[in-house]
């Protein structure tokens, strides 16, 4: 038997012998079209080839492309497990000519490898094309040599391939496969043809036209071949089976199920064996791909898969956790053709096991409500759309999981009722939310949060992609279209712009569209913490709601505050380690050009504090390590050691950062919603360059990374240099001769304040002149104005007249930059009746000063008023005459 590994490998080495370079598929989120959910055929990556938008280094390729068709305009989800052949996950053969060669040429290739290659009977084997295409009906009959009757000319779209309502398009030519008359069906074309005898392996679409909302619009540059064979239905076709789920990988996953859950894997479970594995294929490679389970969008999408695989494991009877037990299966069938998922094997395990515990809990409960409510219903019953939104809303029963559930007994579902309870719901939202007092300006992303959704945020996993506008803002208003000049917010359905939050600055770059527009995105802001707005002014051409948009990440900017952030999270791990566990994050503000940390401590931190802490975080960044991100409850995210921010709410889930190398965990393992670098060495460098007071007990550090670091070290090497040459010595020597000018610096001040001094006393040049002691009523007084007099030496000197004295009172002025300073000295023996205080006050007062103040036998105080000084000391004599002593 020829394994599903064997016929991949073997397929994609005949088109590589024949010239065409082996692609390997793309991940399953498309980044080029806003309008496709996940990749759904092998031509989706090459979209933009075809219509010569891009360009390849080759023109010719072949790929085995992933696959899912769940959710969006092709969605199998309802049928998998009841039908053979329906997947939400399927891999996609194909060979593409871009320009290259046409019909001839993919004809001869297909036929060649289904008989030659792999020897297929050509006598099983039949042919359609599109009814008006004469030229594809010849070429069958010339290279297949196939009969008339078996080349059926077919009118309807089946044989017309678009990709969608717009893209490359074209009419085909599909080759079936006559599984035998033991079972029922007709070829194409036939009364019988809805029977599953004759099935379609190959689709050979012969790609002419691009058309946009369903109508043809123009010629391709070139005419082109997209083909596309499903793998696990030629798979069965090889492996002499009809039914996919009996070939090699699906057995493989099915048996291990039924040995898990000791269950027969052929009897009354075959549907729900069938399911587990299908759905376990298109979870595993979601999550390899970046999809993690979310309430809505893809992760929506993702989480309904899952639970729906969930309620198969509970009706085998499964009563612990399953599906992540058979990720070790999968990866052994297929992790050979896709090293993601082996990669991605404990993050896929993980999400499993998560969602499959938390959904355990409400799942048993929601079903005996289901029971309760159909029990006694009729076949062909239906149940109210008010229960099946109780189940989705209470108990997290996707719709489409209530329906499968009803199935088997033959039940359905009112879906407008459904509809209307949930419609029921957003209306008292609405109300409850224009009673919250919110800011009126809010109502209006309110509004388009409400009727047009959520933002994705596609920029964890890349800086470029495709949206679609969804609405405009401008001037607090939404418009259908801006053209240049205008500045606006742009909302579109998904976006890889991260929206400012969690102290993470928003991106910033351009958008622009195939119709010319061109704008420039300076920033990106998050309202209400669901929709993206990108702050843009539109510099050519003009955008209105509808369009398709190209939006490009300043990826060099994003990049820098991908370091930003990570090393805000080493930053907090290694200050916590230095400092201690009391250490908590109070703020912080990751941007482009630096970063700033604030936490809770009760200290400045010393220069050893700092350097050790800068030194860990430099260490941790040359370790180099990968930085990984899960998807948690935030109770299990707390037991695996994340910093949390108390007090701060969080949903059901949250994103756990892990990075750098601790003792025994990571170095670091935080809650964070925010874009992270690949590796702690994409940081390549912290420099800690202030740290400071914020408030009582919170400190702030403020940081560089990477270049912005380097250029800051450069900086202070300039200005080493630069006064190493001004003090005429190397750089090395600096410190030794600043602390030697420094201490001459200090011995000339010295001896200049002697100097002043001495001057002074001795009848200085502007000074008034020393006045002998003179008599105020009965007391002695000594007065004088000294112009320059440093303040400090004014105490020697009053001092000094107290002593000459004897008994007496003193005042002196020192008036330095037309400031002049006071101070007033009284003997012992008369503080009892006059205090220097309340004579150095008038003198403060005359000086155009206030207070003053010292003890009775010594005060000082100063005014801005250096003209005043001789009026000072008049007006302490004045004073010094009315008083008692
Ligand atoms: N793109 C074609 C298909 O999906 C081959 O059938």
């Amino acid at each position: 038997m020829t394994s599903t590994n064997d016929i991949r490998r073997s397929f994609l080495d005949y088109f590589g012998a024949n010239g065409h370079t082996i692609v390997p598929s793309a991940p399953l989120v498309p980044h080029n079209d806003p309008t496709l959910m996940f990749v759904n055929a092998g031509m989706v990556p090459f979209k933009n080839v075809f219509t010569g938008l891009e360009t390849r280094p080759y023109k010719t390729a072949t790929s085995s492309q992933k696959s899912v068709r769940a959710g969006g305009k092709h969605n199998d989800l309802d049928n998998v497990g009841y039908t053979a052949r329906h997947h939400t996950f399927f891999e996609m053969l194909g060979n593409f000519s871009f320009g290259d060669y046409f019909k001839e040429q993919a004809i001869h290739h297909a036929w060649t490898l289904l008989t030659k290659e792999w020897g297929l009977p050509a006598d099983k084997l039949t042919a359609t094309v599109y009814h008006t295409d004469d030229e594809a009906f010849d070429l069958w009959r010339k290279i297949a040599g196939l009969p008339d009757h078996r080349i059926i000319r077919i009118p309807t779209k089946d044989n017309f391939w678009a990709m969608g309502d717009s893209g490359p398009c074209g009419p085909c030519s599909e080759i079936f496969y006559d599984h035998g008359d033991h079972i029922w069906g007709g070829p194409p074309g036939s009364p019988e043809e809805d029977g599953d005898r004759f099935v379609e392996i190959w689709n050979l679409v012969f790609m002419q036209y691009e058309q946009e909302a369903n109508e043809i619009v123009s010629e391709l540059p070139k005419p082109s071949i997209d083909t596309g064979m499903g793998l696990e239905r030629i798979a069965a076709v090889m492996q002499g089976v009809h039914n996919n789920y009996d070939t090699d990988t699906f057995k493989a996953l099915i048996a291990e199920s039924g040995a898990i859950t000791r269950t027969a894997t052929d009897g009354d479970h075959q549907a729900s064996h069938r399911v587990i594995a299908d759905h376990l294929r298109s979870t595993s490679f979601l999550i390899a791909d970046g999809v993690l389970p979310a309430n809505e969008g893809r992760g929506y999408v993702l989480r309904r898969i899952m639970r729906r695989a969930m309620r198969h494991a509970h009706i085998i009877g499964a009563k612990d956790p399953l599906i992540y037990r058979l990720v070790g299966s999968l990866v052994s069938e297929m992790g050979g053709a896709y090293p993601e998922l082996v990669r991605a094997q404990p993050l896929i395990e993980e999400t499993l096991l998560r969602e499959e515990t938390r959904f355990r809990k409400t799942l048993e409960n929601g079903l005996r409500l289901l029971d309760e409510a159909t029990t006694g219903m009729a076949e062909g019953g239906t149940l109210p759309g008010e229960t099946a939104f109780k189940l989705y809303d209470t108990f997290g029963f996707p719709y489409d999981l209530t329906e499968d559930a009803l199935r088997t007994q033959g039940l359905g579902v009112d879906r407008a009722g459904f509809d209307a309870a949930m419609a029921e719901q957003k209306a008292a939202a609405r109300a409850a939310w224009k009673g919250s007092g919110e800011k009126a300006s809010d109502d209006i992303w309110y509004d388009i949060a409400e009727t047009l959704g959520s933002t994705e945020f596609v920029g964890y996993a890349s800086t470029k992609g495709e949206g679609e506008v969804l609405a405009i803002v401008k001037d607090g208003a939404r418009v259908d279209s801006a053209t240049v000049g205008d500045s606006v917010a742009i909302i579109t359905n998904q976006t890889p712009f991260y929206g400012e939050s969690g102290g993470q600055n928003g991106d910033a770059g351009t958008i622009t569209s195939l119709g010319g527009l061109s704008a420039d995105v300076a920033d990106t802001s998050k309202p209400l913490g669901r929709l993206h707005a990108h702050q843009a002014v539109i510099s050519a051409g003009s955008v209105k709601v509808g369009d398709t948009v190209q939006l490009s990440v300043d990826v060099d900017r994003r990049d820098r505050i991908r370091a930003n952030h990570s090393a805000t999270h080493l930053l907090h791990a290694a200050l916590r380690k230095e400092l201690g566990a009391h250490v908590t994050q109070k703020g912080s503000m990751v941007a482009a050009d630096r970063l700033r940390f604030d936490f809770s401590h009760p200290e400045a931190l010393t220069h050893a504090q700092i350097a050790k802490v800068e030194a860990d975080v430099n260490a941790q960044i040359r370790h180099n390590e990968e930085v990984t991100t899960r998807l948690m409850t935030p109770d299990d995210a707390i037991a695996a050691g994340a910093m949390a921010l108390f007090g701060e709410k969080y949903g059901d889930e949250v994103r756990v950062l892990s990075m750098g190398k601790g003792d025994d965990n990571h170095y670091s393992v935080e809650l964070c919603g925010g874009t992270h670098v690949r590796a702690t060495g994409d940081i390549a460098l912290l420099k800690i360059v202030s740290e400071s007071a914020v408030s009582s007990g919170v400190r702030r550090i403020e940081a560089l990374t990477g270049e912005a670091a380097r250029l800051w070290l450069v900086d202070r090497e300039d200005k080493l240099r630069q006064s190493a040459a001004t003090l005429k010595t190397s750089p090395e020597d600096v410190p030794a001769r600043i602390a030697a000018l420094v201490e001459q610096s200090r011995k000339l001040e010295r001896e200049l304040a002697e100097a002043k001094k001495a001057l002074a006393l001795g009848g200085g040049a502007s000074g008034a002149a020393p006045a002998g002691p003179e008599q105020v009523g009965n007391v002695s007084f000594m007065a004088q104005v000294i112009d320059g007099l440093d303040p400090k030496e004014l105490r020697g000197i009053v001092d000094g007249n107290k002593k000459t004295l004897g008994s007496g009172v003193s005042a002196i002025v020192a008036v330095v930059d037309g400031r002049a300073t006071i101070a007033v000295g009284v003997t012992d023996d008369l503080t009892g009746t006059i205090s220097a205080v309340d004579l150095v006050r008038v003198g403060v007062e005359a000086l155009g000063g206030k207070g003053g103040g010292g003890r009775p036998d010594m005060a000082q105080g100063g005014g801005p008023d250096g003209d005043k000084a001789a009026a000072a000391i008049e007006a302490v004599k004045a004073r010094l005459a009315g008083s008692p002593g």
